[in-house]
């Protein structure tokens, strides 16, 4: 299988503010010429993508969205953002299907299908994230539900998309699984998306997320099938998720 382009995604999460924006030019000026072959995402809270996207202008850095309304159409939902109205703001990228969005606001894999579609429609790349909880890994389930939730939260059909192996387990703190078990998970998701799509599953990048930090990083791109990383804390700061992003062979 070919090399693919890797991605290097950041996971803002629920922090930032419009002064945090910043970072972005940052960022490109301390990667800059080393970047380009990568592409280099970071997702801001929603309220910020459109800044994002005109404070991104000069450099390469991509602007992506954390969410969206399983909608796609325009609808009265007050509160709701839809994918095409983040598209316009200037997202290329949606994350989908978080695990927090899964476990705090109950988020089954068909909703996160339909959101990854809307993302679609809208022209924006989804980033379906899937993973195991301590609880599942323990009980011996880590294969089943990793491949149920990729079976069942990728869209039948549609461009291409992006799938997160995020271990619940390792986000948010200092462990991450061992790079044997990493390179066992990103094989298994590889099949998976083999038996649902065919050849077309070979141009599907397949991220590591989970306490990615700038001393990890260069061990996990070294690991077979890793194709990029999305990373929440370490992406707040740019001298942090600079040193993560020339940590890859690519940026070298
Ligand atoms: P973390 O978060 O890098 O802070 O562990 C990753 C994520 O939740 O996407």
């Amino acid at each position: 299988m070919a090399a693919l382009r890797p991605l290097i995604a950041g996971n803002w999460k629920m922090y930032g503010r419009r002064a945090d924006l910043a970072e972005i030019d940052g960022l490109w000026k301390r990667v800059g010429a080393s970047a380009r072959a990568l592409d280099v995402l970071i997702c801001p809270p929603a309220p910020y993508v459109a800044a994002a996207a005109e404070a991104a202008k000069g450099g390469e850095v991509q602007i992506g969205a954390q969410d969206c309304c399983a909608v796609a159409e325009d609808a009265a939902r007050t509160g709701d953002v839809n994918a095409a109205m983040l598209a316009d703001a200037g997202a290329r990228y949606l994350i989908v299907g978080h695990s927090e969005r899964r476990s705090l606001h109950g988020e089954s894999d068909g909703l996160v299908r339909r959101k990854a579609e809307a993302a679609f429609a809208a022209g924006l790349i989804p980033i379906i994230c899937v993973g195991e909880t301590q609880a599942e890994r323990n009980a011996g389930k880590l294969a089943e539900i990793v491949s149920r939730q990729v079976r069942e939260s990728t869209p039948a059909e549609g461009g291409p998309f992006v799938i997160a192996y995020e271990p619940v387990w390792a986000i948010g703190g200092s462990t991450t699984p061992t790079m044997a078990e990493i390179a066992e998970v990103h094989a298994l998701i590889r099949e998976t998306l083999s038996g649902n799509f065919g050849a077309r599953a070979n141009e599907t990048r397949i991220l590591y997320g989970g306490s990615v930090n700038p001393k990890n990083a260069g061990e996990i791109f070294a690991v077979g099938g890793v194709d990029g990383a999305l990373v929440g804390r370490a992406s707040l700061k740019a001298a942090d998720f600079a040193a993560i992003i020339l940590a890859h062979p690519a940026a070298r």
